[in-house]
């Protein structure tokens, strides 16, 4: 407390004329509240304010840019009055508007430089939603960590990823940005992102502040419509879309964004119960909240505020801390303090938490870290090329593999490659891409040929356009095509090839924000150019590139093999051969859900029960009358080249006390011919509770290697605070009863067994 005091005091006296000259006293403080405290104690509340500021640099914009011209926002950031920056790029330019703070403010306190960094800088990995089908959470915090460096060695110290929102409904756009229907996996992949960014010190030197977003309930919009209305109830809330954010907070996430969506009524911006009281109150989080682009001002349109500064006041009322180019802070927080409408502590509070995370990354000690050019000249992007393809390939899912036709035999002369998506260098890469290069994938037909090499022939042909128009993050292809000009070329290409490889899809900027959809399906002519080829060959290989989960009822019917390879980023086509050449036996699972028809969505796994539940997926009339109410292929699901067999569960015992816990055991065999990866999943479902609770839920997964005719025996422990929910008393706990265990290689095929759970009665 001592040298607490002694630190103001000396801040104080010579503080009044630059923080940079007392840098040197900050650096040797060890504790870092001190610092923050030291350093707040000596700004004006003007100052504090400008904390609370973020301006777009106008690269990508997102949302409508804020009224101030750059000549406004560059005086601004000379006097200090601007905490961060989203979207300057380069070392350069970071530099010199970090320079224009340091040199001219009052304070110097480092501004942060934040992006949207969401599956690699330039080296692009997989989109999320494809990554997190790989289950390989070493991998995917290692895509996180080759983000990280190539961010910093761009001048980025900040990125707003991971985007954790649950989402059950493939007509969202930005489901392709998350990790999919199941909140247990969405953690894991939440925990290895944030260690993946952040490393496990935020000052480290290729280390960069992440962000949990979006908080919360955004990808449960109504009709999967962007940015519509989210009812959910404090059941859904709690057990279904906070607990990713949880683990997020818990595993040290820097920084969180709120939401556009409005809950039952509050927009997340202006939700003091998530933002104060759950994240700040309950989680005790010490990072700060950035809103969502413009989020501040857009709960006028909403309806729950009448101007900017009475949103100003909702959302610093509310907990969040920073605004994201919306100018609300800007121009009405000083006065809101001033006429006495809003706490000066509430400001405060918002300024140690930004203040918090530019002292941990580092910022007070060097503002242009970040802005170093040796880092550049040190990257292999050789390297991380390697680490995209291994990711890559890891994330395709084997969907359906009839008679075997992969992975293509060494004896096979011909194949003919078909379709938009076929050569297209572009779509793999996605959206959100930052600054992954356009038309730098390596295409499918690029893959194939290299992989073949010349004894092969490999024939190719267009078919049809995905779409007319520029492709742009702003602006989607138009896909409305008429164009059948390339059907007689492929047609007959068809009928010569021993094989076809037909390659349909997405166009990359087809899902993303701002890209729903009404209808699923193969888009343009894909659909009628694929039952046209069928009607001449057979043989056909469907390799998917998408965002989202697609209709392939037909497909599924027809098409003998199919593949969903996603976006898969940088090293797409090399990818696709390994696993179409059986170079890796593919392993991926799905993370989502993918319906027999748009109708059923939203759809998940992890459903209720209902009062008129049945095992006939055909009859009565809890399902629709024209379709079956399942998914096509459920969440988890994925083939292989080889085959594993479960055996029974073995429980260690059949019942289990709070403070003890089960082991299950579970024969494991590879009974194929080739070596092969499962992912063994891990489902529970409590059968009796204060709050109805789902069919099944993920709560373990294991990855493992099996050589042929190998057997293992798969352990996992369960403890009673898996068994936890947040119940019907408002607090996570678990429930004595009845509970099913399944384990199984995806969530419809498993095996099963029950146990008791015994709590002793207060
Ligand atoms: C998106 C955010 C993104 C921000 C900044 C918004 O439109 O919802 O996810 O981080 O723009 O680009």
């Amino acid at each position: 407390m001592k040298k607490y005091t002694l630190l103001i005091i000396v801040l104080f006296y010579g503080g009044f004329l630059a923080l940079g000259q007392n840098s040197k006293i900050l650096s040797s403080v060890k504790n870092v509240e001190t610092k923050v405290d030291s350093v707040l104690a000596l700004m004006t509340l003007e100052e504090k304010v400008g904390q609370l500021v973020q301006y777009n640099g106008s690269w990508d914009l997102t949302g409508p840019a804020s009224e101030l011209d750059n000549k406004q926002k560059e005086d601004n950031i000379k006097k200090g009055l601007v905490g961060s920056m989203l979207n300057v790029l380069s070392v350069r330019a970071t530099k010199e508007a970090q320079k224009l703070l340091m040199e001219n403010s009052r304070m110097k306190i480092p501004m942060m430089f934040g992006y949207d960094v969401i599956h690699g800088y330039k080296t692009i990995f997989p989109v999320p939603l494809g990554e997190t089908a790989s289950w390989d959470l070493e991998a995917m915090e290692n895509s996180a960590r080759i983000a990280a460096i190539e961010s910093v060695a761009n001048g980025i110290n900040w990125t707003f990823s991971p985007m954790i929102d649950i989402s059950r409904d493939a007509r969202w756009g930005r489901i392709m940005e998350g990790s999919g229907e199941d909140p247990y996996l969405t953690s894991m992949v939440a925990i290895a992102k944030v260690k993946g960014y952040q490393g496990n010190d935020l000052s480290g030197d290729l280390t960069i502040a992440a962000t949990a977003k979006h908080f919360a309930g955004y990808g449960m919009a109504e009709a999967g419509r962007d940015y519509n209305t989210v009812n959910l109830g404090e059941n859904e809330l709690h057990n279904t879309v906070l607990p990713p954010f949880k683990a997020a907070a818990d595993a040290g996430a820097a920084t969180f964004m709120n939401s556009f969506n409005e809950i039952d009524g509050i927009p997340s911006t202006g939700n003091k119960n998530l933002q104060r009281d759950i994240l700040k109150g309950v989680w005790n989080w010490d990072g700060f909240v950035v809103s969502d682009w413009g989020s501040i001002p857009e709960m006028i349109n909403h309806g729950f505020a009448k101007d900017k500064k009475q949103a100003a006041e909702i959302a610093i009322k509310a907990g969040s801390d920073m605004d994201m180019e919306g100018g609300a802070y800007e121009s009405s927080l000083l006065e809101l303090v001033l006429e006495g409408s809003v706490d000066e502590k509430l400001i405060d509070d918002a300024v140690k938490r930004v203040l918090r995370v530019k002292f941990k990354l580092g910022l007070f000690d060097d503002p242009y870290k970040y802005s170093n050019p040796e880092i550049a000249a040190n990257i292999s992007y050789e390297d991380h090329k390697k680490a995209a393809r291994d990711i890559a390939r890891k994330s395709i899912v084997l969907l359906k593999n009839e008679n075997n036709l992969l992975p293509l035999k060494p004896g096979v002369k011909s194949i003919g490659v078909i379709g938009p998506l076929a050569n297209d260098k572009d779509s793999p890469i996605g959206n959100w891409r930052a600054q992954g290069e356009a038309n730098s994938a390596v295409s499918v037909l690029e893959g194939i040929k290299t992989a073949v090499g010349r004894d092969v022939k490999v024939n190719y042909a267009l078919g049809t356009t995905l779409g007319i128009g520029e492709r742009s993050f702003l602006m989607p292809l138009e896909i409305n095509t008429t164009d059948r000009s390339g059907y007689k070329e492929a047609l007959e290409m068809a009928k010569k090839s021993e094989l076809i490889i037909m390659v349909l899809g997405e166009d990359a900027f087809q899902s993303g924000e701002g890209r729903s959809q009404s209808k699923i399906g193969l888009a343009g002519l894909q659909q009628e150019l694929l039952e046209e080829i069928h009607k001449v060959n057979k043989n056909i290989v469907l390799v998917l590139i998408n965002g989202r989960p697609l209709e392939l009822s037909w497909s599924s019917e027809n098409i003998p093999t199919i593949v969903e390879a996603w976006q898969l980023g940088s090293e797409s086509g090399n990818a696709i051969a390994d696993v179409l050449f059986g170079k890796y036996n593919p392993s991926g699972k799905l993370p989502v859900s993918f319906p027999r028809t748009v109708g059923q969505e939203p759809l998940y796994y992890n459903q209720k029960n209902t009062g008129r539940p049945s095992s006939d997926l055909h009859v009565t009339y809890s399902h629709y009358t024209d379709v079956k109410k399942d998914a096509l292929f459920p969440f988890g699901f994925g083939l292989s080249y080889t085959q594993f067999e479960y055996g029974e569960i073995d429980l260690s015992s059949p019942e289990m006390n709070a403070d003890g816990n089960i082991e299950v055991s579970i024969p494991v065999t590879n009974t194929g011919k080739v070596i092969g990866k499962e992912v063994v999943q891990l489902y529970l479902r409590d059968m009796i509770a204060s709050r109805t609770r789902p069919v099944k839920e993920l709560k373990g997964f294991q990855l493992l290697d099996l050589k042929p005719g190998e057997s293992r025996i798969v352990k996992f422990v369960i403890e009673e605070k898996m068994l936890q929910f947040y119940t019907i008393n408002k607090i996570w706990e678990s429930e004595a009863g009845e509970f099913e265990v399944f384990v199984g290689g995806n969530s419809r095929d498993v095996k099963s067994a029950a146990f008791n759970l015994i709590k002793n009665k207060a």
